[in-house]
């Protein structure tokens, strides 16, 4: 089902003190910009672990999903520190945020 982007937003309070929504602005983590359909590890000048380079695989739903899930279990080693999101409702509004959000 479609998630509630308006809601997403809030549960992106979790992430935004790593992450902006703004287009190169890197902090702690990469700018999620975008994010939705890009492969994995590809912002440019940013530096990756070397497990998130090479995840290879596009962050499709079901991927993103999989990852905020438990970030250390889709992707070991991935140098992303947070425990993740439990609940499948709030990942599905926040992936519908990151999708809707302007590139
Ligand atoms: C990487 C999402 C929370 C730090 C990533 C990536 C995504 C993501 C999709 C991969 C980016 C890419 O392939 O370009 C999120 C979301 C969060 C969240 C949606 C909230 C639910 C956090 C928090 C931190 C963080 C709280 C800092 C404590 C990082 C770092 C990376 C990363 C350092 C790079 C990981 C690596 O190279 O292995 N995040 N993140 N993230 N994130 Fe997050």
């Amino acid at each position: 089902a479609a998630g509630d982007a308006a809601h997403g937003k809030m549960v992106f309070a979790r992430c935004a003190a790593c992450h902006s929504m703004t287009p190169g602005k890197k902090m702690v983590g990469p700018s999620l910009a975008g994010i939705i359909g890009r492969k994995a590890g590809t912002v440019e000048g940013f530096t990756y672990s070397p497990a998130m380079k090479a995840y290879g695989r596009n962050w499709d739903v079901k991927a993103m999903d999989a990852f905020l899930a438990s970030p250390k279990t889709a992707i070991p080693g991935t140098r992303m520190i947070f425990a993740g999101l439990p609940n499948a409702a709030d990942r599905a509004d926040l992936i519908a945020y990151l999708s809707a959000a302007p590139k």
